[in-house]
C-alpha cells in the first residue's frame, strides 16, 4: 500500500510538472487561445479544467524535466522511446486536457489538436497510475456540484464535460474514449445514487448507451436511478447545450429514459413482436440480461413488463429465464 502511494506519487509529480509547463504555454499561445474561445470556453474554465498548450518542440519538456532520459518519463507517458532510441514528447502542438483520480492526483493526459490531422485525441497510455477503463475524466472537478445536485451526467468527451460546465452544469464526467466498464459504474454509483448517460445521438453514441446498460446491469440498487439521455441525431452535449442552453440541457435531463425503459424498448425494437416468433427472440434475447439484473424489485418490475409485452404469465416467463431467486444486496 505504501509502496502504491509512493508510485502514485513519483508519477504525479513528473505529470504536475509537465501539467505546469502545458499552463503556462497556453498563456502566449495565440491560436490554441483562439481555438479554445471558438469553441465558447472563457479563460476562466479553461483554468478551472487547468487546460493546457504543448507546443510543438519535440523535445519541449527537456525544459522542465532537465532529467530527460530517466525511465519515469516514458513510464509515464509524457515521453516517447522510438525503436531508434530517439526520445520525444507525446504531446506536442495539442490543448491539453489534466485527468486527475478522486482524490486529485494528476495521473494522465488527453490532448486535443486544434487543426486537421490525426489522431484528433490522444491520450496517456496505460500507466502504472493510469487506466482508461477505471477513470473518468471530471470526477476531481465535479466532486462537489456531483454531490450537491445529487446526479452524475457521464458523456463520451472531454468537451462535452467542460462546455457543460462552461454554461454552469458542472456535475458530468466522461468516459476515456473507452466503452463504459463495470468499474465506472461502481464509481459512479459511489459518487451519486442518481447516474445519467448522455452519449452523442449517432450510431456510435447509441452503441455505447447499450454497452453502458450491459455494464450497469450486475450493479443496479432499487435505491438508485440510472438514466438515459438520447441527444438528437448529429448532436453531442457540447453542441446541444451550445445550441440550447442550460435550460434546454436541463431539460432534456428531466426526459431521460429509465433504464428498463431503454432496455425494454430496444428488446421490443428488434423484433416483429406481432408474431409468435419476434416474441419468442425477444424473450430469448432478454434472458441474459435479467439474469445479469440481481435479484430485487426492479429485476421483477421487468420481468411483469417483458411478460406482458411477450403475452406471458410473469410465472412463464420466470420459468423460462431460469431466474434464481437471490436476494440482492
Ligand atoms: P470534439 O470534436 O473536440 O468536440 O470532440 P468530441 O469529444 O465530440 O469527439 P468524439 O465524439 O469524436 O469523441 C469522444 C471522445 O472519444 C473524445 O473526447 C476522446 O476521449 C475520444 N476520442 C475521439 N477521437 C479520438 C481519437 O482519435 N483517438 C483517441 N484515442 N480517442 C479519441
Ligand atoms: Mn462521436
Ligand atoms: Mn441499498
Ligand atoms: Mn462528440
Ligand atoms: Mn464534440
Amino acid at each position: 500500500r505504501a509502496q502504491r502511494e509512493a508510485v502514485v506519487s513519483r508519477h504525479s509529480e513528473v505529470l504536475e510538472t509537465a501539467n505546469t509547463h502545458y499552463r503556462q504555454q497556453l498563456r502566449t499561445a495565440r491560436p490554441a487561445i483562439e481555438y479554445l474561445k471558438s469553441r465558447g470556453l472563457s479563460g476562466e474554465i479553461a483554468a478551472r479544467f487547468g487546460l493546457g498548450w504543448a507546443g510543438n518542440d519535440r523535445q519541449g519538456l527537456k525544459a522542465v524535466l532537465p532529467n530527460y532520459d530517466d525511465p519515469l518519463l516514458v513510464e509515464s507517458g509524457l515521453v516517447i522511446l522510438n525503436e531508434e532510441g530517439r526520445r520525444y514528447d507525446r504531446f506536442r502542438e495539442r490543448v491539453t486536457f489534466p485527468i486527475r483520480n478522486a482524490r486529485g492526483h494528476l495521473i494522465g493526459f488527453g490532448g486535443r489538436i486544434i487543426g486537421k490531422g490525426e489522431p484528433k485525441y490522444l491520450n496517456s497510455p496505460e500507466t502504472p497510475i493510469f487506466s482508461k477503463g477505471s477513470e473518468l475524466y471530471g470526477m476531481w472537478e465535479g466532486r462537489t456540484a456531483i454531490r450537491s445536485n445529487g446526479m452524475v451526467i457521464v458523456v463520451e468527451g472531454y468537451m462535452d464535460v467542460v462546455a457543460l460546465a462552461q454554461l454552469g452544469i458542472e456535475c458530468a464526467v466522461a468516459t476515456l474514449g473507452t466503452a463504459t466498464t463495470p468499474v465506472h459504474v461502481q464509481k459512479l454509483l459511489r459518487a451519486s445514487d442518481l447516474v445519467i448517460f448522455s452519449f452523442d445521438g449517432d450510431k456510435a453514441g447509441r452503441k455505447a448507451a447499450w454497452r453502458a446498460l450491459e455494464a450497469c446491469l450486475p450493479l443496479l440498487r432499487d435505491d438508485a436511478s440510472i438514466r438515459f439521455l438520447f441527444l438528437p441525431e448529429g448532436h453531442d452535449p457540447d453542441s446541444y447545450v451550445r445550441e440550447f442552453g442550460p435550460d434546454g440541457f436541463r431539460t432534456a435531463l428531466k426526459e431521460a429514459m429509465s433504464l428498463s425503459q431503454f432496455m425494454l424498448s430496444e428488446l421490443v425494437g428488434r423484433h416483429p413482436m406481432e408474431e409468435a416468433e419476434g416474441r419468442a427472440r425477444c424473450i430469448h434475447d432478454a434472458r441474459p440480461l435479467l439474469q445479469a439484473m440481481p435479484a430485487g424489485a426492479l429485476r421483477m418490475q421487468v420481468q411483469r413488463e417483458l411478460a406482458q409485452l411477450t403475452r406471458l404469465t410473469p410465472e412463464e416467463l420466470t420459468q423460462l429465464i431460469h431466474l434464481e431467486d437471490v436476494p440482492s444486496g
